[in-house]
């Protein structure tokens, strides 16, 4: 029996707004699962894998127009609009509530409205919050249930006066009274709205990833960073690993990274240096708390991987595969002829025939890929086999080092130190990044995206950056992460990557594992402290000094565009810029001028 008056209030409203022919209360149990993939076989949404190589596993293809997260149509509706700051779309929460409510009338006819509980982070973590999604989309359903922990178990921890954050979601695409029902029913009409003050969340015609599994994007950061702002704590769009060194010391790291730009791989990674282990503790998101003993805590606050398809391979990173080797969900991806599933960069060898992600035949020689390139797998995080022991650990894991990065063709060199927690926080102010498919955009194109999180950020980025500056004050520094900034993307002059990235970057990681421990292996550098010649451990690659010269290569001129490209970038926060990052750019051009 729910007895929870705040839930029962707010679904007979919805209800009454949304119209469902019925409901559903999602127990989050297999049976339900198996039912609801059956019912999306039947109406052509899923297809299913075949079961030897893939057991109770699916394959979905979205509509071609839906297929990433939708960034110009996002919004923060905070009451004012430089709350919301430049970093996001305003409207006037009163205008877009009635905008929406107009929108949402009558959006679920002929639909069920499914009903889910979720937990994110581990239920009774004192780190933990609890959603409760209504959808109309049985595939929203599916994917929330191996992304998060959900059903009657969090509805009890929810009790009678618990809170949560109400996340209501249609494909905003009913249906007539006989109306044959498409495979992916989206609308082109989309909305997905964020209320920060009253912590609520609207998304409108979307059916695909951080659109509609509003458990992630929507709730874990951007509702999630305004209540870390005012509780004092961090909400971030950061991986975390164990790092294991070969005399059995372990350490944790968090690492923020744009949409498509390594988490997943750096999460799961398997290291190419003898003796050395990491383990998974989440790639995507982290919530961070300080501890009794002044340590800054982390928890995943998700329970599976939406990992971008593409380019993961057995030799990239086995883990994810694995991972994805049983009870998941390819979404997009290409289908062989044996219901096996294909992306591009899987294997070496491409298939002799396969239907594209839009549903098209595909051959080899084709110039078009047959995996869309944001596709993804939605997996179970317990099935990783790099799962960290304590990745649902109530308390989280303490973290000794943040890292920042991006992708970038030229000028960041592959890894740097920060002086100390402002200089850090400068760091995560200026990462910069050339866009992925991971959203609708100018793919390539470098943009400024402040710590990973400038499409994910709640509130005024220049607020946020106050509030990594305050969290620093307030705390012992001594106690405080590390912070450091890798760039695993710097290509050559032909465009080729120099660095072999995946499990090799376990010898940048160990640079830093002897950074946190005191070792004098560095050298300044203009950025901050770069690794001293020889400290980061080739051995065994194929890079020549020459390489690694060029790995670290640093010119005064590009380090005076790039001071430039962020003051300009800093302007339009105006007066809300706190003192310090212009402080820090300030520093940063002195040590630049001296080139
Ligand atoms: P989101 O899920 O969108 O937040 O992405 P992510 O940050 O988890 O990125 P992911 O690990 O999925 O990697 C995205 C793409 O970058 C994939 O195609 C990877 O193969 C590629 N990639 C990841 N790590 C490396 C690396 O170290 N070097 C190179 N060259 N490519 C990498
Ligand atoms: C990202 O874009 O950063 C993702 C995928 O992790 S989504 O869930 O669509 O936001
Ligand atoms: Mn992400």
């Amino acid at each position: 029996m729910v007895n929870n008056a705040k839930l029962l209030n707010w679904i007979d409203e919805m209800v009454h707004l949304c119209q469902p022919d019925t409901i559903h209360w999602c127990d989050g149990s297999e049976e339900e699962f198996n039912h609801m993939a059956n019912q999306l076989v039947k109406r052509g949404s899923f297809i299913r894998l075949n079961p030897e190589k893939h057991p109770n596993s699916y394959f979905a293809i979205t509509d071609p127009t839906d297929v990433a997260r939708v960034e110009d149509r996002t919004y923060i509706c905070s009451l004012k609009q430089e709350d919301a700051g430049p970093n996001n779309n305003w409207l006037d929460p009163k205008e877009m509530k009635e905008t929406l409510r107009g929108l949402f009338t009558g959006c679920m006819k002929g639909r069920t409205m499914y009903i889910i509980p979720f937990s994110m982070g581990p239920l009774g973590s004192p780190i933990s919050q609890i959603g409760i999604e209504l959808t109309d989309s049985p595939y929203v359903v599916c994917n929330m249930k191996i992304m998060t922990r959900i059903g009657e178990k969090v509805l009890d921890s929810l009790g009678e006066t618990g809170d949560f954050v109400p996340c209501l979601h249609t494909v905003g695409s009913p249906l007539e009274d006989g109306q044959q029902d498409v495979a992916w029913p989206c609308s082109k009409t989309k909305y997905i709205v964020h209320f920060p003050e009253e912590r609520a969340i609207w998304s409108y015609g979307s059916g695909y990833g951080g659109n509609a599994l509003l458990g992630k994007k929507c709730f874990a950061l951007r509702i999630a960073s305004v209540m870390a702002r005012d509780e004092g704590w961090l909400a971030e769009h950061m991986l975390i690993v164990g790092v294991t060194n070969p005399e059995g010391e372990k350490k944790y790291i968090a690492a923020a990274f744009p949409s498509a730009c390594g988490k997943t791989n750096l999460a799961m990674m398997l290291p190419t240096l003898p003796g050395w282990k990491v383990e998974t503790v989440g790639d995507d998101i982290a919530w961070m708390k300080f501890g009794k003993d002044g340590r800054l805590y982390a928890i995943n606050p998700e329970a599976g991987f939406f990992g971008v398809a593409p380019g993961t391979s057995m030799k990239t990173n086995p883990n994810a595969l694995i991972a994805a080797s049983k009870n998941t969900i390819f979404t997009n991806v290409a289908l062989s002829d044996e219901h096996d599933v294909w992306w591009e960069g899987l294997t070496d060898e491409q298939p002799k025939h396969l239907m594209d992600w839009l549903r098209r035949d595909w051959k080899p020689g084709f110039h078009r890929p047959a995996a869309h390139p944001n596709s993804r797998f939605t997996a179970p995080a317990n099935q990783c086999p790099s799962i960290d022991p304590a990745w649902e650990n109530p308390e989280g894991v303490p973290i000794s080092a943040i890292l920042f990065g991006g992708r970038r063709a030229s000028f960041i060199p592959l890894v740097y130190e920060a002086h100390n927690w402002q200089h850090g926080t400068f760091l995560g102010a200026s990462v910069a990044s050339e866009m992925t498919a991971a959203a609708f955009g100018a793919i390539g194109q470098l943009r400024h995206d402040p710590f990973a999180m400038l499409p994910f950020c709640g509130y005024n980025m220049a607020d946020y950056m106050k509030h990594w500056l305050e969290t620093g004050k307030k705390a012992d520094e001594s106690k405080l992460p590390k912070i450091f900034f890798v760039n695993w993307f710097r290509k050559d002059e032909n465009g080729k990557f120099i660095w072999p990235g995946y499990g090799d970057n376990i010898r940048v990681l160990k640079w830093i594992f002897e950074r946190l421990d005191g070792k004098n292996n560095y050298t300044e550098s203009a950025l901050g402290h770069i690794p001293a010649e020889g400290a980061v451990d080739i051995t065994g690659l194929n890079l020549t000094n020459d390489d690694m010269k060029k790995l670290f290569a640093l010119t005064k001129e590009e380090g005076l565009n790039e001071v430039k490209s962020l003051r300009e970038y800093f302007e339009r926060f105006g007066a809300r810029l706190p003192k310090e990052i212009t402080e820090e750019l300030n520093a940063l051009e002195e040590r630049v001028n001296k080139l």
